[in-house]
């Protein structure tokens, strides 16, 4: 029954979709646990490039089961846009899809609240995707949400959206000055949802724990990355789940003998969307180069992200509280045109030097990187299909980032395509 989590060991946006994808040729079953459509995973087939927000990359490959977990939190009209454009792009998902009952739905006053709360925020904002996940998740903690079998049950929703309704709209009402949403509106457009939905609701605990009894391979797929973990994470300037691998056990509803393995994907440098540290970035003209050359715009938001060097700090930590057993390294093609390349190894806070990463926001926001410097090797490397193919600079580069983060890279990703992709050692093995 061999089970690997996949989870981005940064602030998301790591190149999680491309190496699901890759990696799913050996799955029979693709979950995603955690999260909503606040994530974009981009996956490049054939030169075509498809974004997915809550369904797992997985579903690209014919035979792959997929399932959208407890975890997950769902915005029924995203996922019936994503259904409706896999189709059109004569993607087969009736009886692939299966969605857990227990999940939690986005409403519309989720969204409305996650935007007021941020403009309450004022210069504090997080930036959130304002997808409502924050909102929806804080009504799964305060036990007043609404799941998706729920909302399939016609006098169930009925009964709850009365009493989430009535509640929200005086929040909406007198503290943020929203207007009031109108009950029956609300009810007819997840009535047409839920109808739209029905036939992918499962328990999806019961279908996974099958698949592992019959030694199927399954990949869980994180959302996010380990920087934006609630817990663990640059709070307050975090999303609002667990997205380190201990996520998937609540999530998707497994055990821990049940994991034989937790890739961690870690781009060449590090990216942020939205507010909150980010201990290497750079404000000049490097910054926007690594932006340019990377593409570096939210593959859900389309905002800018913010770039900067490669920071071992979160890293070597994210991959111990994450259990890692391999690493995937993505987009060291992208440094191909700088002359001299820079890892963070290590911060000071007020002269002292510390090599471990703060929790608390006050010693962040003073951090110093210390940085090591190694040559670019300056050619491009993204057609390179072997180890050996790769310019002797480009092997330090990478062996050194190995080293310094006590993780084989496993797997070496140098472009988006499926065949721009390096492996040196098996991560299933
Ligand atoms: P995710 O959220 O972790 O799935 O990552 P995104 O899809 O939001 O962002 C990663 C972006 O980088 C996407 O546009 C990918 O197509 C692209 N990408 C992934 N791996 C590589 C790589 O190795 N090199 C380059 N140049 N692009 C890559
Ligand atoms: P993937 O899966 C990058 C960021 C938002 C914001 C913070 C909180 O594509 O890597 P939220 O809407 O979740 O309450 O926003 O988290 N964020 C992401 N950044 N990639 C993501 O997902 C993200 N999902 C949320 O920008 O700073
Ligand atoms: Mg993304």
């Amino acid at each position: 029954m061999p089970g690997y989590i996949i989870v981005g060991m940064q602030w998301g946006d790591e190149g999680k979709g491309k190496t699901v994808d890759f990696l799913t040729e050996n799955a029979d079953v693709v979950v995603r646990y955690q999260g909503g459509n606040n994530a974009g995973h981009t996956v490049v087939v054939n030169g075509k490039e498809t974004i997915l927000h809550l369904i797992p990359c997985g579903i690209l490959h014919e035979r792959t089961t997929c399932i959208i977990g407890h975890g997950t939190v769902i915005d029924p009209a995203v996922l019936i846009q994503e259904l409706d454009d896999l189709e059109a792009a004569a993607c087969q998902v009736d009886g692939r899809l299966h969605i857990s009952e227990a999940a939690h739905v986005i409403m519309p006053y989720h969204r409305i609240i996650d935007g007021a709360q941020e403009r309450f925020r004022g210069k504090n904002r997080i930036d959130t995707t304002r997808r409502g996940i924050g909102p929806a998740y804080a009504d799964k903690a305060n036990r007043t949400g609404i799941r998706f079998g729920d909302l399939l049950d016609p006098e169930t929703f009925k009964e709850k959206l009365r009493t989430a309704l009535e509640y929200k709209n005086m929040l909406l009402t007198r503290i943020f000055d929203e207007e009031p949403l109108d009950y029956d509106e609300m009810l007819g457009e997840y009535a047409a949802y839920a109808d739209r939905l029905r036939a992918y609701a499962s328990d999806t605990v019961e279908i996974l724990q099958e698949a592992q009894s019959d030694g199927k391979m399954v990949i869980f797929e994180g959302a996010q990355g380990a920087m934006l973990d609630l817990d663990h994470g640059t709070f307050p300037y975090v999303t609002s789940s667990t997205t380190m691998s201990g996520g998937v056990f609540a999530g998707a509803g497994i055990g821990l003998g049940q994991i034989d393995g937790v890739i961690g994907i870690v781009k060449a440098y590090s990216t942020r969307v939205g507010e909150g540290p980010l201990p290497t970035e750079l404000h000049g003209e490097d910054g926007e180069r690594l932006r340019e050359a990377g593409k570096e715009y939210g593959a859900t938001t389309g905002r800018p992200r913010r770039c900067g060097w490669l920071d071992i700090v979160p890293l070597r930590r994210a991959a111990k509280m994450c259990g890692l057993t391999h690493l995937v390294l993505t987009k060291s093609d992208v440094l191909g045109e700088f002359d001299t390349l820079r890892i963070c190894t290590a911060y000071k806070i007020d002269g002292v030097k510390i090599d471990h990463f703060p929790n608390m926001l006050a010693q962040l926001e003073k951090v110093e990187p210390v940085y090591e410097e190694m040559p670019g090797w300056k050619t491009d490397i993204s057609s390179c299909k072997s180890w050996d193919e790769f310019p002797k600079k480009a092997q330090d580069y990478i062996s050194r980032i190995e080293e310094l983060a006590g993780v084989p890279i496993a797997v070496i990703s140098v472009g988006p395509g499926r065949d721009q992709t390096i492996v040196r050692q098996d991560p299933f093995a």
